[in-house]
């Protein structure tokens, strides 16, 4: 993690190797740009006037030695055009100047961005958005490679100057909440980015209890045997193909007056998912270690809220298990009964994800929530209507899932709605059990909710289909964290309205 600073002060007199500051389109320059110009002897005008730097969005240029300043260096970027400026661009900026910082091998810098107006944000929200972004753009996987070297040039130091000496302790927390949120982003990637022979569910409930105790939460681990107890035959049978044996992690935050009724949020923790005896296709493969990507989603969320000390009461669950072929592995055809007592015709063993879902679902109403949001890498069919962009969100009560759309929206970690009528849930009908587990080929990701929302009428529920936003394919493979920001987000906002 980088070192935060928040300071106020005229960019020529800082000693630094790196000031940061930003230039737009149409030859304009940024507050600290103009000073830096003034005592340069007109340096960016010039550069400007030759075409060598047009302030196109995410647009770099470093000059490595600069007079009549204090600094070491000076890195222009570039912001688009002004009237446009938005938290995305900030965002894009940010990821631009991160980048350029790292690959330029310098350590320090200070960064002259918050000071940058946008329409309806504060100077919190601008700094919690540059410290998040630049803990994105810093993050990099080597927990399985051998040559790791790169990670002791990486970028140590950031200064973020504030126009402003009276918003400083306003700026200070914003970079303790900045922190906070991408912690638990950056742990939702590197649980999912981890392989699925290391990231088992053993695993992941070990790494719920290092949370756990380094956060103050109460953690809960229950195995297999615990499960049958509680009779919670639809999660079991998915983990019955497979080794590893299946764990129901439960992580309490308890930052709300006793009395309050908590939120509870489940996470899909499938941490390998070749579809059981419905195997896929090899192609890809691969990635279904990201099917726990909701589970890890759940887990970050948790870490965060946690550091940020969230006054509100929070459950995490996630069911965790493997999807394999195996002689004991649930076929297609096998009925199993939900703790819930709700049985289930398996027509697909590759919907193994509703399954450990439902009975986790069940097992919330102990909670008494005042809603339920369970977060799922669910359906390919979901990545087809939805894409990479927006992850899918279904609900029994719309006022939820506007708050949820909402919170989306403000973090840029954006969802869609989608409808779970009547119709669709139709398509669940079995011959043999209560249902089946699929709804046949039409509206894969609407049937999948619809499943889910059998074993959630007795409260408020919301589902985020994130099969298409959990995680980047090709060359840029890894896992995004999404939607960690989201949840924090929404969740932030629920202690306003409280
Ligand atoms: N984990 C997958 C969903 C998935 C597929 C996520 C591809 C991201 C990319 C899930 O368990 C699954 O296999 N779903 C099936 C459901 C089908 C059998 C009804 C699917 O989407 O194909
Ligand atoms: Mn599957
Ligand atoms: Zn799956």
């Amino acid at each position: 993690m980088i070192d935060y600073k928040v300071k106020s002060g005229s960019p020529e007199k800082q000693r630094s190797a790196c000031l940061v500051v930003a230039v737009f389109e149409n030859q304009i320059m940024s507050p600290a740009a103009r000073i830096i110009n003034k005592n340069t002897g007109r340096m960016i005008s010039a550069l400007m006037n030759r075409g060598d730097i047009t302030g196109e969005c995410e647009e770099t240029v470093l000059l490595p030695q600069v007079t009549g300043i204090q600094a070491d260096r000076v890195l222009l970027v570039g912001c688009g055009n002004k009237a446009e400026f938005s938290i995305g661009k900030l965002q894009k900026v940010t990821t631009g100047v991160i980048r350029k910082l790292q690959n330029s091998k310098i350590k320090e810098a200070s960064l002259f961005l918050a000071e940058l107006q946008i329409k309806g944000s504060d100077i919190a929200t601008r700094i919690e958005q540059i410290v998040m972004q630049a803990e994105h753009s810093n993050y990099h996987f080597d927990a399985t490679k051998t040559d790791n070297k790169e990670k002791n040039q990486q970028l140590q130091k950031i200064t973020i100057f504030i126009p402003d000496r009276s918003s400083l302790s306003i700026a200070k927390q914003a970079i303790i909440n900045g922190k906070a949120i991408a912690s638990g982003e950056n742990l939702a990637r590197e649980l999912g980015n981890l392989p699925g022979n290391i990231c088992t569910p053993s695993y992941l409930a070990e790494q719920a209890k290092v949370i756990a105790t380094e956060f103050n939460m109460k953690a809960k681990v229950l195995n297999e045997k615990a499960m049958e107890k509680l009779s919670m035959g639809a999660l079991l049978s998915v983990s019955r193909g497979s080794r590893q044996e299946a764990k129901l992690i439960i992580l309490e935050h308890k930052g709300g007056s006793s009395k309050d009724a908590p939120i509870v949020l489940v996470g899909k923790g499938l941490t390998f998912d070749a579809g059981g005896i419905s195997l896929k296709p090899s192609q890809a493969m691969d990635e279904m270690k990201y099917d726990m990507c909701g589970g890890a989603s759940v887990l970050g969320t948790m870490r965060s809220i946690a550091e940020m000390k969230l006054p509100l009461n929070v459950i995490g669950i996630v069911p965790s298990s493997e999807n394999l072929p195996d002689g004991a592995a649930n076929k297609p055809g096998d009925i199993v009964t939900s703790m819930s007592g709700k049985t289930i015709e398996i027509l697909n063993t590759d919907a193994e994800g509703r399954l450990i879902l439902c009975d986790a679902l069940t097992y919330a109403e102990r909670f008494k929530p005042s809603a339920v949001i369970d977060v799922a890498t669910l359906t390919g069919a979901c990545v087809v209507a939805l894409g990479a962009y927006a992850s899918g969100v279904f609900s029994n009560q719309d006022s939820l899932a506007q708050e949820l759309i909402d919170a989306g929206e403000k973090s840029l970690d954006r969802a869609w709605q989608m409808p779970i009528w009547e119709e669709y849930d139709q398509q669940l009908k079995s011959n043999f059990a209560d249902m089946a587990n699929i709804g046949g080929p039409k509206a894969g990701a609407i049937t999948a909710a619809c499943f889910l929302a059998r074993y959630t009428e007795t409260y408020d529920w919301a589902h985020l289909d994130i099969a298409g936003t959990a995680w980047l394919s090709g060359s840029k493979k890894g896992a995004t964290g999404r939607p960690v920001r989201l949840l924090c987000q929404f969740l932030r906002n629920r202690v306003k309205i409280k």
